[in-house]
Parts: structure tokens; sequence; C-alpha cells
């Protein structure tokens, strides 16, 4: 049985003190969610927040996750992090969001990169997949999604591809108040997202791999996802900004 990830993207928001306020606010019912492992919890602060709330959370269930990574280990690159700097602080780190491919000029061979860099230093990546609107209108969903997951498994092993997080998110759908509809979202994990899994890999592998969908998750829409047998979990961004939203969206996991 796979277990649900629901991972907070706080995206770029919160200082150190506000995120230590947030997680004060949420350290506890958390920890009693994620305590017997039906769901595991990802906190994803900015960079800059990683320390203060590592050391919150330290010896609770709640895991941390960074929001981005370089894949070089050290050098001349002003203003990138490394995957050496994060060991220690966090365990997740989420990789190509759309925001990253949009603003930053992320690309597929990047994200390749990032996702063999995290791997290889022990981290576990949140791949980001999603076509936007006018792909979506044009009926090339899954022609999009297919090649990003293509591109972000190249060179990589079965083994190594079984520890990676895959995250469907709609372009269309994030940050939007239009969430896709949970069956909508099924099908593009379980035919599209687990189809490509398996013919780069085995059956087997494209089941073990846990997808997650994101996109304008709230607590009045995530059990229509959580109900869904494809689906293994969110990632939210502004609902998990409010502790009282983030705390309901993890607790519709462990239903
Ligand atoms: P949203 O963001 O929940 O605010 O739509 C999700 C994400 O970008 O990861």
């Amino acid at each position: 049985m796979r277990i649900p990830i629901v991972a907070g993207n706080w995206k770029m928001n919160k200082t150190i003190a506000e995120a230590r306020d947030l997680v004060n606010a949420l350290r506890d019912d958390l920890t009693r969610l994620a305590a017997d492992g039906r769901v595991q919890i990802v906190l994803c602060p900015p960079f800059i927040a990683l320390p203060e709330v590592a050391a919150q959370v330290q010896g609770t269930p709640i895991k941390v996750g960074a929001q981005n990574l370089f894949w070089e280990a050290k050098g001349a690159f002003t203003g990138e992090i490394a995957p050496t700097m994060l060991t220690g602080w966090c365990d997740y780190v989420i990789i190509g969001h759309s925001e990253r491919r949009q603003y930053f000029g992320e690309t597929d061979e990047g994200v390749n990169k990032k996702t063999k860099a995290a791997l290889a230093h022990r981290l576990t990546p949140i791949v980001c997949v999603g076509e936007n609107l006018a792909q979506n209108e044009a009926g090339e969903t899954a022609a999009v999604v297919r090649a990003q997951v293509r591109a972000a498994c190249a060179g990589l092993a079965r083994e190594d591809a079984r520890r990676i997080v895959i995250a469907y998110e709609p372009v269309w759908a994030i940050g939007t108040g239009r969430a896709a509809s949970g069956a909508g979202a099924n099908a593009v994990i379980g035919e599209t997202i687990r189809g490509t899994l398996a013919a780069l890999y085995d059956a087997e592998t494209a089941q073990a791999i846990r997808v997650q969908y994101g996109g304008s998750v709230t607590p009045k829409n995530v059990a229509e996802f959580f109900a869904q047998p494809e689906i293994d979990g969110a990632l939210v961004g502004g609902a998990s900004l409010v502790a009282a939203d983030f705390a309901a969206i993890c607790r519709a996991a462990v239903r």
C-alpha cells in the first residue's frame, strides 16, 4: 500500500518569525496525525527558514522539504543552493514546480539533473509535472505530461525511480481556485503518469511510485482527491499557509 504524502509548499511566503508561528500553530495536530505512519506530512518553507523549521519539528514525525536545489555540489553559482547544504535540514525537495519552469526558465533537462542530484544526496524529490491551460484546451494533456515524466526520469534506474514522488499539478489549477476534478486528476495520474512509468520500467514500479495531486486543494475539495485510487496525497500551496486549513487537509488523508 502506498502511504499518502501531504506536502505544504509555502512558496515565497513567511519570514523566519512567521514560519516559527505557523509551525507552532500546526505542530501538535500534525504530530498526532502523522504518528501512526498512515500519512507523511512535509512542510516546505523558503530556504532561509529551513533550519528553524527543522529544529521545531525535530523529534516529531513531521518532515521538512526544500522548494528547489541546484545540481552541482559547490562552486561559482551565485544565489544557488547545493544538495549538500540541504541534507540534515530536510528529507524532501520540490523539483520543477511550474512556477520555476514559468518564471525561472527551468527546463526538463534541468529537472532531470536536479532529480538525480537529490537522489544522490538521499533527498526525496517531489517532481512536478502538469499541462498549462492552452495545452489542456488543445487536448495535449497526455502528451505534455508524458514528455515531462519521461524527461524527469531519463537515465534513472528502476530502484532510483521508486524513490521519487511525482506531483501532478495542472498549471491552470495552481493558485486559481479552480481545482481539477477528482476523476480528471485520477485519470491523468493513472493512465498517463503510471502508464508512462510502466512503459519506462514495469507495472509494479509504476504502482509503487507515489503520485500526488496539486492545484487549489482546500479542506473543502480534498476528500474528492483522496477518494481516488491513483492519488497518493496532495501538494498544497495557498491552503498550507493557514494552520487550520493545512491541518484539515492532513486530517482528510488519514480518514
Ligand atoms: P495552490 O498551489 O494549492 O495554491 O494552488 C499548489 C502548488 O503550487 O504547489
